[in-house]
């Protein structure tokens, strides 16, 4: 038995039925098995519709030899085909019962580790020196924050790593301004904006002080060594932003998962030497592009990434090139991830293209960019600010909090520093669940009203029918037998039983399409099933004692069921409102 995940259970079975029915082999996860709540049914088999021309049969045949094989007396009820061949299964009370019971004892709920770990470097969050992070900068935080949280709990080795644009000629300028203001030990750039806004004014308007800036980028590439002290000074103090953004955010990264683009600078000449070797540099008006293959434009042109400019600087691309090889080279990885916005696509599907060409990447060494929709004001256009300025997320994350306060019901106990740590645990997992909430590519609409709504699908909501359980447990004023069973007989219950052996499915749904919803529509589907429960079946008042332990046991699972999946998208789990 696979770590008590059903959906696996019955695709093992089904998979023994096809081998005696038509010889054919499948894994257990090739057998489609489906939650599912259609016609009674808990799963459904797809596999009868794939296989069907493999095997040159119609798919209703298919399903017909699978369910005359099947051997699951003791999971499943007679089976029923539907349709042009889904299989139907529903659960045995006693298989449900005892798989539930099963769960309590398992650690990982259910949830499989991984029979194929892969070493991953996960590229999120990336912002800018010397530039706040914006609201957009929050998704690839918090998206990428809940890829590596879940990859890892699967199993794979995850290296987190923060792209900072550490790198390039606003450079100059910055240091200027910094030698300008007369920086002292304890200076501190309260204003990162601010900050970058006055060097980039004053190079407009002052011939000198351009000047002064393009010779300090030429000072700072060449390694000069004063250059270079105080560019590490704004690099310190811009990660110091960024740190308290990850605390407050409860953010996994840390300083030392900084690999910025300066990071890879001494990387750039030969990594480019390399790409030439292979064949594949071309110059153009003294410039070295790189070419990759099936990239046009619209006059049907070779689109070209430029790896070194005409003035022998190096840019984006040349220092993502740079990464690949690095990760793939020298760390070994098999895979790599980028959680980058949807505008950089084209970019990275050319530098993908040309790592294939240069043999960085192959069959198993493989890259994918995930990309992320906008985040847009109640206008539907991209969020600003009143004076039309771009949100700074340390603004948006202060606000949410406050928001989150005036969330906290009337009637809550919770007093003192408990209730501010309460507020930050509802206004954080708000502002990450409304973001996560959403199919990732798609743009989402920001608003308070909404993702601090107690009912719908808010974290708000999954976090209160989870402290519900809590006070249920706190109001019985009794701890069930560790050894009381749990037995299903309303409706509400089994319905909220079948949800929890379902997790397992969730978070692989979430992860094979690097998709975090998949997730938290199954929170929001299990928070509902527990309300109906909350409806349906009185704890305190059970009718007897095995009943009430048998509620106990099943309230408790589900909180830590509610707790685990929350704590995977990097959402806390309240005891106490
Ligand atoms: N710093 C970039 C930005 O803010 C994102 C970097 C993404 N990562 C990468 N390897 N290019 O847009």
């Amino acid at each position: 038995m696979l770590r008590g995940d059903v959906g696996l259970e019955l695709g093992q079975r089904v998979a023994l039925a096809l081998r005696a029915a038509l010889d054919v082999d499948i894994t257990a996860e090739e057998a489609l098995i489906r939650p599912s709540n259609r016609d009674g049914a808990d799963y459904q088999c797809n596999v009868a519709m794939s296989l069907a021309k493999k095997v040159g049969r119609n798919p209703r045949e298919v399903a017909q030899l699978i369910v005359e094989h099947l051997d699951a007396a003791d999971a499943v009820e007679t089976p029923e085909i539907a349709g042009p061949g889904f299989i139907n299964l529903r659960l045995t009370q006693a298989f449900l019962e005892q798989q539930t019971n099963n769960l309590r004892h398992d650690e990982r709920l259910g949830v499989p580790t991984t029979q194929e770990p892969r070493r991953i470097a996960i590229d999120y969050s990336s912002p800018n020196v010397a530039k706040e992070m914006h609201v957009g900068h929050v998704r690839a935080t918090v998206i990428g924050d809940a890829l590596s949280r879940l990859l890892a709990f699967a199993g794979h080795e995850v290296i987190p790593h923060n792209h900072l644009g550490d790198w390039g000629t606003p450079f100059g300028m910055l240091i200027e301004h910094l030698t300008d203001l007369g920086h002292g030990d304890d200076f501190r750039i309260s204003d990162l904006n601010g900050f970058y806004q006055a060097a980039r004014a004053k190079f407009d308007s002052d011939p000198a002080f351009a000047d002064r800036s393009r010779r300090r980028v030429v000072l700072l590439q060449g390694g000069d060594e004063a250059t270079l002290a105080l560019w590490r000074e704004l690099v310190a103090e811009s990660q110091r932003h960024f740190d308290h953004i990850y605390d407050v955010l409860g953010i996994q990264l840390t300083a030392e998962d900084t690999y910025g683009e300066s990071f890879y600078n001494p990387f750039l000449a030969d990594t480019i030497t390399e790409l030439q070797q292979k064949g594949l540099v071309e110059e153009s008006d003294g410039a070295l592009c790189v070419f990759p293959p099936g990239f046009k434009g619209r006059e049907g042109d070779r689109q070209p990434l430029i790896v070194r400019k005409s003035d022998g600087g190096y840019g984006y691309a040349t220092t993502d090139f740079a990464t690949v090889r690095y990760w793939v080279r020298e760390r070994k990885v098999d895979e790599l991830i980028y959680v980058v916005g949807a505008p950089q696509t084209l970019h990275f599907q050319m530098i993908f293209a040309t790592s294939k060409q240069a043999g960085w990447l192959d069959d198993a060494h493989t890259a994918v960019h995930t990309p992320f929709g906008t985040i847009l004001g109640e206008d539907g256009k991209t969020i600003r600010t009143r004076a039309g300025g771009t949100i700074k997320l340390v603004d948006l994350l202060t606000e949410a909090v406050e928001h989150a306060e005036k969330a906290i019901p009337e009637t809550s106990q919770v007093e003192g520093e408990e209730r501010a740590e309460l507020a930050r645990v509802l206004g954080i997992g708000a502002v990450k669940y409304a973001d996560l909430h959403n199919d990732r590519e798609k743009d989402y609409v920001f608003s308070w009203d909404k993702m601090l709504a107690k009912t719908g699908d808010t974290s708000v909501y999954v976090q209160y029918a989870n402290a519900r359980t809590h006070s249920i447990a706190l109001k019985v004023g009794r701890t069930a037998p560790n050894d009381a069973a749990i037995t299903l007989h309303e409706k509400a219950e089994r319905d909220l039983a079948l949800k929890l052996l379902q997790l397992p499915a969730a978070v692989q749904a979430a992860i094979d399409d690097l998709a975090p919803h998949k997730l938290t529509a199954y929170l929001f589907d299990t928070a509902t099933a527990l309300s109906t429960f909350y409806e349906n079946c009185p704890v305190r008042n059970a009718e007897t004692q095995e009943l009430q332990d048998s509620r106990l046991h099943l309230l408790n699972l589900t909180s830590r069921v509610l707790t685990l999946g929350l704590g995977l998208l990097g959402i806390g789990a309240p005891e106490r409102l």
